[in-house]
């Protein structure tokens, strides 16, 4: 047996050692502390390229602070899972227990929100994960205004919050920005060499974590997905986990990871991308045009746009040029 912990080789796994996130996890933690207090928090946002340990520093530290404090309440919400009004305030029902009275189907959403706010009158931190893909955005409205209630905002990029509709913007640009840098390879290496000592029997030479670590571009979910792929295929094989076997993982493991990006997209996220798919490079006008003949309910420009932005930081897409000159290319 290679794998001695398959769900530590997971995505979302939560560590219980996070590495040089210090200084981050510092901030986010003096943010919080009121809360212990009864208090109310302060607001934060945490942005940075994909996989630099945004979702999972905030995971670790509320479940930190919740071991401390086990009457202090948090929840985690996915806004890529989760990105109506009604979805949201039912996660942040949820998080306190109190769905009970709300009927999925019939509830209006009005509703689910005076049951929110009759609910807080204690402290309560909600952790909302890519904010950006929420549809609604009434619903960051709607969080915001509720009383003790402190917010986590994380996305890929600090102008998610620009992009927001004005009345939510004004409100939310006070918040504290926590800015994550894309790791180096000796970072990955470190996060990795502690994955696999949870997760894998044996001890894997330092030189193939470094090779991973090289492979993953600051990207640790590359990396963990790299060393997760090839102690599987290792397993599978009955062999031990060689630079070969290695060598021969990274294509799959950033392939299986694209997939798994492009699945998260929304209905309308892979019509635009089979529509630049398609045309290889397009401009937005076109764009938009092509969009509004294949979908019933179409989105409006602010939204595509914000959806484009999206796919671009997950490499989904090439966005190269600003205002008129922008084009939307295909990944080759
Ligand atoms: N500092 C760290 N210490 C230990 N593990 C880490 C650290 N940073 C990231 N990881 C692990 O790397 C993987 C990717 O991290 P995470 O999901 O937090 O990235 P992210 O910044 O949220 O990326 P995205 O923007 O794509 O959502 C996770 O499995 C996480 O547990
Ligand atoms: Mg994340």
């Amino acid at each position: 047996m290679v794998v001695s912990n398959s769900r530590a080789l997971k995505d979302e796994f939560i560590p219980k050692e996070v590495v040089h996130r210090d200084s981050e996890l510092q901030v986010l933690a003096d943010n919080l502390r009121p809360v212990i207090k009864g208090g109310e928090g302060i607001d934060s946002l945490l942005f940075g390229p994909p996989g630099t340990g945004k979702t999972c520093t905030a995971r670790y530290l509320l479940r930190k602070l919740n071991q401390e404090s086990p009457e202090v309440r948090f929840h985690y919400i996915n806004c890529w899972e989760n990105y109506t009004r009604f979805k949201i305030l039912y996660e942040a029902l949820r998080g306190i227990g109190k769905t009970l009275t709300v009927h999925r189907q019939s509830t209006p959403t009005d509703k689910l929100y005076t049951v929110l706010k009759e609910n807080t009158s204690r402290p309560y931190v909600i952790v909302l994960d890519e904010f950006d893909q929420i549809d609604e955005e009434e619903a960051l409205y709607d969080l915001y205004s509720l009383p003790n209630t402190t917010l986590v905002l994380i996305a890929n990029h600090s102008t998610a919050l620009h992009s927001l509709e004005d009345r939510i913007r004004s409100r939310l640009m006070g918040c504290e920005r926590i800015e994550y840098e894309k790791y180096s390879s000796d970072q990955i290496f470190e996060i990795l060499k502690k994955r696999a000592e949870v997760g894998i029997r044996e001890k894997i030479d330092e030189k193939i974590l470094r090779k991973i670590a090289l492979s993953s571009e600051g990207d640790a979910r590359v990396g963990i997905s790299i060393l997760r792929t090839s102690a599987m295929k290792a397993e599978s094989k009955g062999v031990k986990i060689s630079s070969e076997l290695v060598n021969k993982c990274i294509p799959d493991a950033k392939k299986e990871k694209k997939k798994k990006d492009f699945e998260k997209l929304n209905r309308h996220q892979k019509v635009l991308h089979g529509i630049i798919k398609d045309k290889g490079e397009v401009k937005p006008a076109e764009l938009y045009s092509e969009y509004n003949k294949k979908v019933e309910e179409p989105k409006s420009e602010r939204s595509l746009r914000k959806y484009l932005k999206k796919m671009g930081h997950y490499n989904l897409i090439d966005v190269e040029g600003e205002g008129r000159w922008r084009v939307y290319k295909s990944k080759k």
